[in-house]
């Protein structure tokens, strides 16, 4: 099984990136042949400063490395290093209805919150087919709001196939863990940069006080019951709380006498504790930045020996070179 997937650069990674998508990638890399990157070329349609997109690529590295990615069982790579994306991607083009781009939520959603609508953001789902596609991808697991991009990608390469030939490019299936398909914010929103409402993967303890405190609430009194219906809190805390500590969590909602400042107290210690291991190993991978880049050279390496053979049973299909 060939299972695939990628983050972009985009900021600080969150903990809806780590529970809709890192998490189960790392379980993955132990199921599969696993190849996941660092979406650079597709952080270039929201950064536009080459300092920052160059700082951002590394903390992903960082992060995504101290959160247990291996590189000795998988295949970890920055997306530029591979540049035969981009002409698959110009080929699949070809074949791609304005209509199927059209209907991408994502692309509504991103010009909504203030993106620029360039055609590189417009083309975005193009390019994460060629992605997914180069490498013959059996499973990609993301969050939910990638689900449509990896159905755009299955559309692509039928498309392809129909035109060139059954069997060119293999059809790819979004793996989506259903319980965390879509991790609320601090706002009950889901988790995105977008919108403000992030808790950051590795927080700053202070911040992170700050942030689990602040949480709105409503006026409901100690002594009363509340709502388990729509908590961010109790949606938060099942992530990373014991099923035992959750469950006591749902109880004292139900029978009331417990306040709304103890739960995120409970919800601020389990949330330190579960990402405590990360935030050491995180300090002893950024103490050695020749090993980052060791690891980003050698997946480069593996990446583009795959991607190249793909791409010229492309070439050779549709005529090109
Ligand atoms: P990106 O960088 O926005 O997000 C990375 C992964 O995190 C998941 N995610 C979430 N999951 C659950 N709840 C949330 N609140 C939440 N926020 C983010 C995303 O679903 C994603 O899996 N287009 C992709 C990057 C990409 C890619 C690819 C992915 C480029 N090429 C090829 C897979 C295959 C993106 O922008 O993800």
């Amino acid at each position: 099984m060939r299972i695939l997937s990628g983050l972009q650069p985009s900021g600080r990674l969150h903990i809806g990136n780590y529970f809709g998508m890192m998490q189960a990638a790392i379980h993955l890399q132990e199921e599969g042949d696993a190849y996941y990157f660092i979406a650079d070329y597709h952080s270039l349609t929201s950064i536009h400063d080459g300092k920052l997109l160059r700082s951002h690529v590394r903390d992903l590295a960082i992060d995504f490395l101290a959160c247990g990615l291996d590189p000795a069982k998988c295949v970890f790579f920055r997306q530029s290093d591979v540049p035969e994306h981009c002409e698959l991607s110009w080929v699949l083009s070809t074949v791609t209805p304005m209509g199927l781009l059209e209907r991408c939520h994502s692309y509504k959603d991103k010009i909504a919150n203030g993106i620029k609508p360039s055609h590189g953001l417009f083309a975005y789902p193009v390019l994460m087919a060629a992605d997914i596609l180069i490498y013959d991808a059996d499973v990609v697991p993301v969050g939910r709001d990638q689900k449509q991009h990896v159905e755009v990608t299955r559309d692509i390469a039928i498309k392809m196939n129909e035109t060139f030939g059954e069997g060119l490019l293999k059809l790819p299936t979004p793996r989506i863990r259903e319980d965390t398909a879509v991790v609320p914010g601090l706002d009950g929103q889901k988790m995105s940069k977008s919108y403000h409402n992030t808790i950051q993967l590795f927080e700053e303890p202070a911040a992170l006080k700050k942030k689990i405190m602040g949480i709105k609430t409503d006026s409901t009194p100690v002594e009363a019951p509340k709502a388990v219906e729509g908590s961010s809190i109790l949606a938060l805390y099942k992530l990373v709380a014991s099923p035992a500590d959750y469950d006591r969590m749902v109880q004292d909602h139900l029978n009331g006498g417990v306040g709304y400042g103890d739960f995120k107290k409970r919800l601020l210690q389990a949330t330190s504790d579960f990402f405590a291991p990360f935030h050491e190993k995180r300090a002893a991978i950024t103490a050695d930045p020749a090993y980052v880049d060791r690891v980003l050279a050698e997946g480069a390496e593996k990446a583009r020996a795959v991607a190249r053979k793909t791409l010229a049973r492309v070439r050779e299909a549709v005529g090109l070179g």
